[in-house]
């Protein structure tokens, strides 16, 4: 029902509680019931109407927040980059302010689910300006996981691209998507991160992308995502002030 625009995901749960929603003729007042494509949803008497499903990586520039509301009223939407309207978008995991780079705007929760839950591992990867040289010592503490929030960051691959003036370039993949986790992945191990720039989502590349533009996913791609399957072996207990969304 939040997907098909009606309301927030909160305030469609009353509605379901106050038992004006019916599926195929039956009230419903159970929330988290299930419905098919071929069901018919009616809620105070209108057939609900699904919304189509939007796919859309965006090279994010900075200056925008991933945020559907600035409650400081004074930053810019990364929405307002995108043509689509009205669909209830919001952004798969979040980028800060000042990050660039790849990121998804969707109105589909299972997929966002899908790309941004740790326990799928889908791959994010960024280019970093880091100040001061990154050694080899330095490269093997981040790879062997170091603690944010009391719990070991995993799965982080790091490469030194290059050195730059009195700062090094650098890629670095992790699946996570804690708060500012790059940044203070950096800030641990004593260098600040000058510029931040993500360039991969699982397979999908930025590629031609230029800086504020953005594309459709194509439905090979979606389903890819869709069928990522869950790693067993882990359990995630992630505090749910980590969680991307
Ligand atoms: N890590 C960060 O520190 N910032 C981002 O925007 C993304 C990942």
């Amino acid at each position: 029902m939040a997907d098909a625009g009606i309301a927030s995901r909160r305030k469609c749960e009353e509605i379901i509680e106050q038992g004006r929603v019916s599926v195929n003729g039956h009230k419903i007042t159970k929330l988290g019931t299930t419905v098919e494509p071929s069901d018919r949803v009616v809620v105070d008497g209108k057939t609900l109407r699904t919304a189509k499903k939007v796919y859309i990586l965006l090279n994010k520039p900075a200056g925008f927040i991933c945020s559907t509301q600035d409650w400081g009223g004074e930053r810019r939407l990364v929405f307002e980059l995108v043509r689509e309207k009205g669909l209830r978008l919001f952004t798969v995991g979040r980028l800060d302010f000042d990050t660039e780079g790849a990121i998804i705007l969707t109105n589909d929760g299972e997929f966002s689910l899908k790309v941004s839950h740790p326990r799928y591992e889908v791959t994010k990867v960024y280019e970093a300006v880091v100040s001061g040289e990154l050694d080899r010592e330095k490269v093997k503490r981040l790879e062997k996981g170091i603690v944010l929030d009391g719990r070991k960051v995993t799965g982080t691959k790091v490469m030194i691209v290059r050195p730059l003036n009195n700062r090094t370039l650098v890629r670095l993949s992790i699946h996570e998507g804690r708060n500012r986790q790059v940044k203070r992945m950096f800030e641990q191990i004593g260098h600040r991160v000058v510029h931040l720039k993500r360039v991969q989502i699982g397979f999908l590349k930025l590629g031609p992308l230029k800086c504020g533009q953005y594309r459709y996913l194509t439905p090979t791609e979606i389903n890819r995502f869709l069928s990522v399957e869950e790693k067993p072996h882990k359990s995630f207990k992630p505090p749910s002030s980590d969680l991307p969304e």
